[in-house]
């Protein structure tokens, strides 16, 4: 896994599995795809609602000019998707469970039956799991990152977390006016599971007063010290942007589910910060929970971009026959990196990134108690 295995004859068919949660720019990798393998003379073929139309009985898109053109903009996948059934292997931070060798197996008969050389996977930490299990099977794959969490390490960036990014600044710019006018504290919760990117970007974009992110454990009692000194300050209004993984000193995250066969489903935490910021400061508060409007809607020019580079680099792969490696971005170039390396560990904020001293700089806090000068 991870040595370019060079066959010596071209693939000719090149499989397409879209994993894992949807991200703006899906559609690009896709079309990206069709258009450098049409033009290498290979087939590219989609399958259906994620890994699991891998399985019998498989479905399958033959993909064209007619069912490719004009999405590049378009949010979502024309695949579809899916984060749960038998390819669901990630659990938690760094827990993983192995595919069934029986999924396996009936993956590679479809492979087989349908004539396919080469299997191209788009998907986050999940699913490049699953890729590399497959490649570790034999399988040749291809992998490409997307996630709007941005959390895979051994790429600089994946598309959709442009995307999600305007939305949250464009929910900011929108929430800010009716927070000033009612004098309230406004929580936002955004995405991230594990990682605090969303937040940290977004919330600084939108001119957020607090952001609290997965990598640092907060105090209310600090984030009401905040709102108060801005009040004191004749700011009677107070942003705050959580991260769903977002967790304070000592306790657990919110979650709607309890992991099991597969990660939980987080949600609750906005809720749960306004409630005890009114407690705490006496001031109104209200939440607004911007789910999956994050992940939805027609990527920016910078995830097309990026998603279409991503699909044609794979193809290249595919044809010079380098399988077991995934497609990422490195500084100015998009380089190929072992499946291994890029699922190894996450990319979470670390403690000395320059955005951290950015926000703080300007007097938001992080709930840790750092940050509270208005
Ligand atoms: O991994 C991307 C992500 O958007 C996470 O931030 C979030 O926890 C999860 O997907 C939500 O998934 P679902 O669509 O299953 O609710």
């Amino acid at each position: 896994v991870g040595v370019p295995v060079r066959s010596g004859t071209a693939s000719r068919t090149i499989g397409i599995v879209t994993g894992g949660g949807d991200a703006p720019g899906l559609n690009a990798v896709i079309r990206a795809v069709h258009r450098a393998a049409s033009r290498r003379g290979m087939r590219a073929v989609g399958f259906c609602e994620g890994f699991e139309g891998l399985l019998h009985p498989e479905t399958t898109i033959a993909l064209d000019y007619a069912n490719t053109a004009g999405i590049i903009g378009r949010g979502g996948t024309i695949l579809g998707t899916s984060n749960r059934g038998s390819f669901a292997v990630k659990t938690g931070l760094g827990e993983a469970q192995s595919l069934d060798p029986a999924v396996i197996a009936g993956a590679r008969a479809t492979l087989a039956t349908l004539g396919i050389d080469a299997l191209i996977c788009i998907g986050g930490d999940g699913s490049l799991t699953v890729a590399l299990e497959l490649a570790k099977a034999g399988v040749p794959v291809v992998g490409v990152p997307k996630t709007i969490d941005n959390d895979l390490s051994a790429t600089d960036s994946t598309f959709g977390f442009d995307s999600a990014v305007s939305m949250v600044t464009e929910a900011l710019d929108r929430l800010h006016p009716t927070a000033y006018s009612h004098r309230r504290v406004m929580v936002l919760e955004v995405m991230g599971r594990h990682a605090g990117w969303i937040a940290l970007y977004g919330g600084i974009a939108g001119g957020s007063d607090v952001i609290l992110i997965p990598e640092i454990p907060f105090e209310l009692a600090c984030v009401a010290e905040t709102v108060r000194a801005r009040e004191e300050a004749g700011r009677h209004f107070t942003m705050v942007v959580v991260a769903e993984g977002a967790a304070p000193v000592g306790g657990e995250v919110s979650a709607r589910t309890r992991p099991q066969d597969r990660e939980a489903r987080l949600g609750g935490i906005g809720e749960r910060v306004t409630g005890e910021l009114e407690r705490l400061t006496g001031k109104e508060a209200r939440c607004v929970v911007l789910g999956h409007l994050q992940r939805g809607g027609t990527p920016t020019a910078t995830d097309r971009v990026l998603a279409t580079a991503f699909g044609t680099t794979a193809v290249r792969l595919v044809e010079q026959g380098c399988f077991g490696f995934m497609v990422a971005l490195q500084g100015p170039a998009i380089r190929m990196v072992p499946l291994a390396d890029a699922v190894r560990t996450l990319r979470r904020v670390p403690e000395d990134h320059y955005l951290l001293t950015v926000a703080r700089e300007l007097g938001i806090s992080f709930g840790d108690g750092r940050s509270t000068k208005q």
